[in-house]
């Protein structure tokens, strides 16, 4: 793939723009300056640098964000900033066909939660994940007001009814972790749903973290606002059902 393509598709502007970059001498692969945006490269796995900052090809983008209190999952946020204020400006104007610009969240996380959010500008691979035939595990770790007793345990358990749905919504799997605290792990993604679930037996969620998708545990290393690429094995085990 021609090197001004490359960028094209990677985000980094206009086709035109791309072209300047690699004319002006500001894209460089293996420590040197390529001035011909015509020059020809495998793009899978090409590492090269944009003035001065180094990037990495990949044909569609499947990343990790460690969430921060504090950010609207959404574009146009109402009150707090935007999580997409948190990605680089390449990742943001990725060209996806047929669709939005640049990478989104892969369902939502609430403004004062934090911890695993999925992104992608995989259109197939966003719907699959978001699907609600698609029960993929999502593990919470709350911190309640009042302390958890068995009872919450069960009913959370069992099924508790919400205010939108006849139908009882259960966890798939509930254990206290602490007088104050337990791990929830639901496979359905409702508005709220473990704030709401836990004000319906009762208790009062005061802190909520994402921490685990499917079999792909949110990295201990990596910092709260930062995000990272997903290995292939990473990315099979976030759509793996299995616990
Ligand atoms: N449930 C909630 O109540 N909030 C979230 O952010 C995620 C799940």
């Amino acid at each position: 793939m021609q090197l001004q393509d490359i960028l094209y598709t990677q985000g980094f502007g206009p086709r035109r723009l791309c072209t300047g970059l690699v004319q002006n001498g500001l894209v460089t692969v293996a420590g040197d300056a390529v001035t011909d945006p015509a020059e020809d490269f495998e793009p899978e796995g090409l590492r090269f640098t944009v003035e001065g900052k180094p990037w990495e090809y990949h044909a569609k983008a499947y990343l990790v964000l460690h969430k921060p209190a504090g950010y609207e999952c959404s574009q146009k946020p109402s009150a707090w900033p935007s999580i997409y204020t948190l990605l680089p400006a390449p990742l943001r104007q990725r060209p996806v066909k047929g669709g939005q610009q640049g990478v989104q969240a892969i369902g939502r996380l609430d403004q004062d939660t934090t911890g695993m959010l999925l992104m992608s500008d995989d259109g197939a691979f966003i719907h699959r994940m978001s699907s609600p035939k698609h029960h993929v595990p999502k593990v919470y770790e709350v911190g309640t007001a009042d302390p958890v007793d068995a009872k919450q345990v069960a009913r959370l358990l069992e099924g508790v009814v919400l205010d939108d749905d006849p139908r009882p919504v259960r966890a798939a799997a509930c254990e206290p972790t602490g007088v104050n605290a337990l791990r929830l792990t639901l496979t359905e993604g409702k508005y709220h749903q473990v704030k709401r679930m836990l004000a319906a037996v009762g208790n009062r969620v005061v802190s909520l973290h994402r921490s685990r998708i499917g079999n792909f545990a949110l990295p201990g290393d990596l910092p709260v606002g930062q995000w990272r690429w997903l290995t292939p094995e990473q990315l099979a085990a976030v759509a793996n059902r299995g616990q």
